[in-house]
């Protein structure tokens, strides 16, 4: 496939899950056993991205800690015996070439992205907002990937959301081409209630134009105080320098930037595994029966 980097935006300070996010990085919370961030590392690495660059900040120590090696665990391991442990730590460390790139101040999704130009710059590459935890058959990169690969350009992963909804998502003007693919015109972010130009929402997984770069570097601060990728993402649409696409991707989202959303994924996974479906179902019926 064309785009073989994928980029990490995980500087966010995760004030929705303060206290905890005070010392632990957000990406590092766990979906049953594993953190969030290895699901969306795990979906790079399976749509064909072997470089991937994280954009850290405070706080994410344990992020850079977490795909290095551990050799007295390793040691630890190996010596008692426990050689299926020891291989899935080696596995972790080996997944991919990590870069970490740091952004000093939490300036906005669409200054994170910035940070990453040294690295990224002069190729297409793919975007995953790990927040975003997506199950499915396809990577949700790798749908986005394809088309990038047969239409060129711009490709954004879109959902149809509710109406009532629109208002907590960027939202597309768009028509739709071939099923599922919407050739981009124009987006809001965050529109008003009832203002909202259709109900296509931009979820987290993006196959981003090295054109971005200049385009996010002139940009003023947006809603919020912070640069938004959204609002450089439109620019491209809107002049038409290249097309914006969005994809329907096909699969479950999680949001885990929200407790509620956590939440869910981990019931919903203990259910996908069959030693820990009992464990809700006995907490459901006793509480029910209370
Ligand atoms: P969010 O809007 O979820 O913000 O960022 P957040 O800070 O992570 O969480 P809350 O809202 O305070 O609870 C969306 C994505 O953009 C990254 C975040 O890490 C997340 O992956 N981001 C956001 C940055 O990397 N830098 C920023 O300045 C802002």
């Amino acid at each position: 496939m064309s785009v073989n980097k994928c980029l990490f935006p995980v500087a966010g300070l995760g004030t929705r899950f303060l206290p905890v996010t005070k010392e632990l990085a957000k990406e590092m919370l766990p979906l049953v056993n594993k953190p969030i961030i290895s699901y969306g590392v795990e979906e790079a690495r399976n749509s064909g991205c072997e470089s991937i660059v994280m954009v850290t900040g405070r706080a994410k120590k344990s992020l850079e800690d977490y795909f290095d090696r551990s050799f007295e665990l390793e040691e630890l391991l190996k010596s008692r015996g426990k050689n299926d442990l020891y291989e899935l730590m080696i596995k972790i460390s080996n997944i991919a070439e990590i870069l970490f790139v740091r952004q000093r101040e939490p300036l906005g999704l669409g200054h994170a992205v910035l940070c990453g130009e040294p690295i990224c710059h002069g190729e297409y590459f793919g975007v995953i907002l790990p927040d975003d935890v997506f199950i499915s058959d396809e990577p949700v990169l790798s749908q986005l990937i394809k088309i990038h690969d047969r239409l060129g350009g711009t490709v954004v992963a879109l959902e149809e959301v509710s109406p009532e909804d629109t208002s907590r998502y960027g939202i597309v003007q768009s028509e739709e081409v071939e099923p599922g693919v919407h050739r981009i015109f124009d987006m809001v972010e965050k529109p008003k209630p009832g203002t909202a130009p259709s109900n296509y929402a931009i979820m987290g997984r993006y196959v981003l134009s090295p054109l971005i770069f200049p385009i996010l570097a002139g940009q003023n601060t947006g809603a919020g105080g912070e640069i938004q990728l959204t609002d450089a993402i439109k620019k491209i649409a809107v002049t038409g320098i290249e097309p914006v696409w969005g994809v329907v991707y096909k699969g479950r989202r999680f949001d885990c930037g929200t407790q509620k959303g956590w939440l869910s994924a981990n019931v919903e996974l203990a259910l996908d595994t069959p030693e820990l479906r009992d464990v809700i179902y006995e907490i459901v019926d006793r509480r029910r029966a209370e």
